[in-house]
């Protein structure tokens, strides 16, 4: 679907900030990673986005595309990021037709509100592999590019534009701890870690490495997998509101642009405060629950996305 731009995008940015450049995005086709995707080719750039779901996949690129007039986007379904083969054949062919890769957004994430009890170590797994090993293996299997494009774009060049950045989409439940999200807050703590790590190994080869920590953000496949009170978490967020994917996106553009050049190993936090306000009643939690009842009853939101059906083999 298409979004008008005031959607996807503040109007604080300058036209042709990203021209020449490509970015690579994992999960490019969920709603707050295509809304990245989405700013950066407004902006100039061209993008390969990935995904496991074919025809999702290359209809977010088509869609995207209409960002700009003669955007390249490139749509690479099938793609499981917890197989490296799978992300070095997509950098590959990304390079090959777009020419480079200047910018990546590691932002293929797996979710859904689970209690430690009902949670097999195969379900755990899911989530460490999608969330850390597939954030290892884009970060492996692009820095090679990364290199290459810091080395041809040199902090402070005339035009103020850029390349060599990496960011993670991570998210704030590890900050508080968080009650039925164990594997995602221990996943996301991963992704921040290893984030740190490349920014420290690759900095000085001129390469940022930074994370975007998104809280609630309306109308997005998280929220529709952590919650089904959206009006009554936002009023509950200490900036008055649930955050919109522009929020994120209008993020990703300063940490790319020359603006933040020398942002790198940081965790720049998009929550509105949120998650200062503790962790007990957040995802899978409605107002009638109350921390710590709903533990041992079993009981989490009813029809949120991703719920499992069948009972845990546990
Ligand atoms: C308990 C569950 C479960 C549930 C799946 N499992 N859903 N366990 N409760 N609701 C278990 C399965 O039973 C299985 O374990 C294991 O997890 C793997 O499930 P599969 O379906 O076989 O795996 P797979 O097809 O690889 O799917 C991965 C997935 C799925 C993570 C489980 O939900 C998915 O594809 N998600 C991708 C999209 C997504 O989640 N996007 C959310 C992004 S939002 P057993 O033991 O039975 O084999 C986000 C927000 C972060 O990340 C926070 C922002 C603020």
């Amino acid at each position: 679907m298409s979004l008008p731009e005031s959607e996807y995008m503040s109007p604080t940015w300058r036209d042709g900030l990203f021209n020449n450049r490509v970015v690579f995005v994992t999960g490019g086709a969920g709603t707050i990673c295509s809304a990245q995707t989405r700013a950066l080719v407004r902006l100039g750039a061209d993008a390969c986005i990935i995904g496991r779901n074919v025809e999702k996949t290359e209809k977010a690129a088509k869609d995207i595309a209409t960002a700009r007039a003669g955007a390249r986007v490139i749509g690479i379904g099938g793609c499981d990021v917890r197989n490296f083969q799978s992300v070095a054949d997509a950098v590959e062919r990304c390079v090959k037709e777009l020419g480079a890769i200047d910018f990546v957004i590691a932002g293929a994430a797996g979710n859904f509100v689970v209690p430690l009890s009902g949670m097999s170590p195969n379900a755990f797994k899911s989530v460490i592999d999608i969330d850390v090993l597939g954030t290892f293996n884009t970060v492996k299997a692009t820095l090679p590019h990364l290199v290459t494009s810091a080395e041809k774009n040199p902090h402070a060049k005339a035009e103020g534009r850029t390349g060599g950045r990496i960011l993670a989409v991570s998210a704030t439940f590890h900050y508080t701890g968080m009650p039925l999200q164990a594997h995602v807050a221990a996943a996301k703590a991963g992704v921040d870690s290893l984030m740190t790590s490349v920014a420290l190994e690759y900095g000085p080869r001129g390469v940022t490495s930074n994370v975007i920590a998104p809280g609630p953000i309306a109308n997005t496949e998280g929220m529709a997998r952590l919650s089904n009170a959206e009006a009554e978490i936002g009023s509950r967020v200490p900036g008055g509101r649930l955050g919109a994917v522009r929020d994120i996106s209008d993020a990703t553009v300063y940490l790319f642009s020359d603006a933040g050049s020398y942002v790198n190993g940081h965790v720049l936090v998009v929550d509105g405060a949120s998650w200062r306000m503790g962790g007990a009643n957040g995802p899978g939690v409605d107002s009638t629950m109350q921390y710590p009842n709903y533990l041992f009853t079993g009981e989490i939101s009813k029809g949120l996305a991703g719920g499992k059906k069948s009972k845990s083999k546990l």
